[in-house]
Parts: structure tokens; sequence; C-alpha cells
């Protein structure tokens, strides 16, 4: 399932069509390790240990896991069943809204076709489950290209947490423009950041960047603002996991932190995302839901032994929001997005139909 170029087959269906089968992404970079999932709670805990993680890879891997549950479903309680686990592939993580604007999309193709027999409905949910990582793809190629026009070769840029192959579909976003770099061999290097606390950055890009033969160097998070105050970075590549209609760009916990950072050595923040990413319905940044996750994450996991007293409380939140004002601009699969961003994200996608 890898590819050239540092491009790594994520998701996809078990060949015998039973299982989606993913790269688990706990085991990087150490292992390149597929793992097949057949049952709901092996697939919903798959999204909560982030084995499969990235907002528009669990919106892909969520589509796969409703064609595949389906396939099981008497027809007696096909609606209940179908509700049922959609209803827990969402809940598993709030701030990525592809997770549950893919599920929905899934559970309103059915729904539509109620009364249709079930192999039926149930062959309309894998066409629509292709359809969905289909588009991905193509909206990571045409993300990679627009965010390519903007850098300059010799450039060097700084990524955070993990928004390539690995996160989404074959080219990544954050990360597109430097494997497409690399591709057509001109000189874009990378300061990675480590991308604390669950480490994305130095177990995942490092790895994507590496595999792609791409120059780039690993750093602590705070280590940034030395690197941009020596002139070392020339522009912020990040991702999204949901932004708000007037361009306030939720991501990796530390995106918004980079971002000040950047504003303050006058270097660019470009939040590079696929449409699916973008939620009109959510008026700013204030309204979208920020996982908090497991304070363990900071006080043992990756250590020998804890790094912090045993019981102290911790607060450990997935992501933050990045201002719209520190965001230079927004690279989509339609091209690139400059402020107002209230208005101009509306006028290139305020008239697509979103569940
Ligand atoms: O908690 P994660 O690893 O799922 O967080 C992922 C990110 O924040 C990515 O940067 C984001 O999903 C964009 S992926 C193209």
């Amino acid at each position: 399932m890898t590819e050239g170029g540092g491009k790594v087959k994520n998701i996809a269906l078990s060949p015998d069509g039973s299982a989606v089968r993913i790269v688990d992404q706990t085991r990087l970079p150490g292992e390149l390790a597929y793992i097949d999932l057949r049952e709901r709670d092996e697939m919903v805990e798959a999204i909560a240990a982030l084995r499969v993680r990235g907002a528009p890879a669990i919106g892909i891997f969520a589509a796969w896991c409703v064609y595949v549950l389906a396939g099981s479903y008497p027809a007696e309680s096909f609606f209940e069943r179908l509700d049922a686990d959609c209803d827990a592939l969402i809940k598993c993580r709030p701030t990525a809204v592809n997770l549950a604007r893919q599920t929905e999309r899934m559970r309103a193709l059915a729904h539509g076709m109620a009364g249709a027999p079930v192999h039926e409905i149930v062959g309309a949910l894998g066409r629509e489950a292709r359809a969905i990582h289909e588009e991905d793809i193509a909206m990571c190629r045409a993300i990679a290209q627009a965010g390519l026009s903007l850098l300059h070769p010799g450039d060097t840029v700084l990524t955070h947490c993990n928004a390539g192959p690995l996160a989404t579909s074959e080219y990544g976003t954050g990360l597109g423009p430097l494997l497409l770099a690399a591709e057509r061999g001109v000189d874009i290097k990378a300061y990675v950041d480590e991308t604390r606390p669950l480490l994305q950055g130095a177990r995942l890009t490092a790895w994507e960047l590496m595999n792609a033969g791409v120059d780039c160097t690993l750093i602590c998070d705070n280590m940034a603002a030395l690197a941009m105050a020596q002139g070392r970075v020339q522009a912020v590549l990040a991702g999204c996991d949901r932004m708000a209609a007037n361009g306030d760009a939720a991501n990796k916990i530390g995106t918004s932190g980079a971002a000040i950072i950047a504003r303050h050595y006058g270097v660019p923040v470009y939040i590079l995302l696929p449409s699916s990413t973008i939620d009109l319905a959510c008026p700013t940044g204030a309204d979208i839901p920020i996982e908090v996750r497991d304070g363990e994450e900071i006080r043992s996991m990756w250590y020998e032994k804890p790094m912090a007293p045993a019981g102290v409380k911790c607060w450990d939140p997935a992501f933050d929001v990045t201002d719209h004002d520190l965001i230079t601009a927004v690279v989509t699969e339609k091209g690139v997005v400059y402020p107002p961003y209230d208005v101009n994200l509306k006028k290139l996608f305020g008239t697509e139909e979103r569940t």
C-alpha cells in the first residue's frame, strides 16, 4: 500500500470487501503495519486512539466503515443499526468537521433510498464511500499545486502536526506543496515541529517527508520562534480540522502559537484544506468544539518513566483556533483565498450543498 514519493495508501477496503484496512499510525515510524477493522467497536477505538487520524482521513475512514458495517445489517433493523453506528462514529472526535460531514452524507444517502432492497442501498453506500475518497484525492492534488504556487525555490517552510498523505489521501494538504516540489525537483525544505503532546510531526511528518526525499529538520515546538527570528523560515504551512465561516481555523494544538510568532516575524501563514473541512454553518472559531484528551498523554506517554508527579492535574486540549487575522491565505482545491474570509469563503463555497 506504499506508493512513490512518500505517499502511503492509509485507508482502503480489504481485498475481500469485508473490512476497512488502515495503516496503524500509532505504530509509525517504527513499523508500517496495516490492520483490518470489521466491528464497530474496533473502528471507534481506531479513531479515538488515533490509529487513523487527520481530518479528511477520519471522514473517509468513517464513510468506508458505514459501508462495511451496513453489509451485515438485517433488512428489518437496517436503519436502526445504521443510525446507531453513524452516531457512534460521529461521537468519537468533535473537532474535525469531516467526520460528522462524511458520516452524515452516508446516512442521508441510505435514508434517501428507504424502501429499496437492502443490497441496493449497500451497493450505493459503497459507491458513495469511493466517491468521498476519490474527491479527497483530487482535492489534495489541486491544493498541492495551488500551495506550491505560493512558494519559491530555495524556501524553507515550517510545518505543524501532520497534514500529509497519512492524514488525507495521496498528497495531503499542508504537506502537499512539499511532496509536489520534491517530485518536480524544486528545492523546498522544511522545519518540522515535533508537535507535543502526541508527536504527529516527529513520528509522521518527518517520516513522510524523508520517504519523499524532502530535506527536513525536526525541531521542538518551542524552537519555532528562534528559527523565524533567524530568518530560517519563509512560510508556515498547516492543515485544518474545521474552518469557520469567518476563516478562523481549528488545527492541532500549537498551530495558533506558530501563527502568532509568524505574525511577529513577518512570515506568511498558509492554511491548506479541502472544502470538506470548511464549516460555513459555524460562524467563528469560538463555536468550534475543542477535543480535550487524557492527561496521561502529557504525564507519562512516550516516557520510560512518568515525567510529571503522579496525579498532577493536566489539561490536554488537542486543538486550538488560529484567528483569521493571522492567516495570510487559505489554500483550497478551488485556489488561493485571501481575506476578507467571511466574504470570500462564502463566495467560493457558499452555494455548495452541505449535510
Ligand atoms: O489529532 P490529529 O492528529 O487527528 O490532528 C490532526 C491535525 O490537526 C491535522 O493538522 C489536521 O487534521 C489537518 S490534516 C490534513
